[in-house]
């Protein structure tokens, strides 16, 4: 299951979904570098730089068009970066990062699958 939500959010096209697609890939990446027993430490630290950038974005623009839902939003957004430093501070525990990516993947594509598409649509309006 997740791994079908994970191929939606990856042929997914258009502005923000082109930056879903960069996280699901680096989340992909993570849980197969995870499974050869490589090293995560570069791909781990993408992926957080690259997503705690992706929500600073959507945040800029919610604010700028005073989003009704976005403290609701930017929150899950918090909740997300704290997930990935907790998943930073594991490196080495193969067991326990193994479990972690699996949970953050699936409380990532939770987040896109519903406050990112309500803002995507919400975006979408005010352009039409
Ligand atoms: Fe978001
Ligand atoms: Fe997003």
């Amino acid at each position: 299951m997740a791994t079908q939500a994970l191929h939606s959010a990856m042929v997914d096209s258009g502005g923000i979904n082109r930056e879903h697609m960069v996280q699901a890939r680096l989340m992909q990446a993570v849980s197969l570098a995870l499974t050869r027993g490589e090293d995560l430490s570069e791909t781990m630290t993408q992926l957080s730089d690259y997503s705690r950038a992706h929500f600073l974005s959507e945040e800029v623009l919610m604010r700028l068009y005073s989003y009704s839902n976005y403290l609701a939003h930017q929150q899950d957004h918090e909740r997300m970066v704290e997930w990935l430093d907790e998943l930073l501070a594991k490196k080495g525990e193969q067991v326990a990062m193994a479990h972690a990516i699996q949970e953050l993947t699936a409380i990532f594509l939770r987040h896109i699958g519903s406050h990112d598409v309500y803002l995507h649509d919400f975006l979408a309006d005010l352009s039409a």
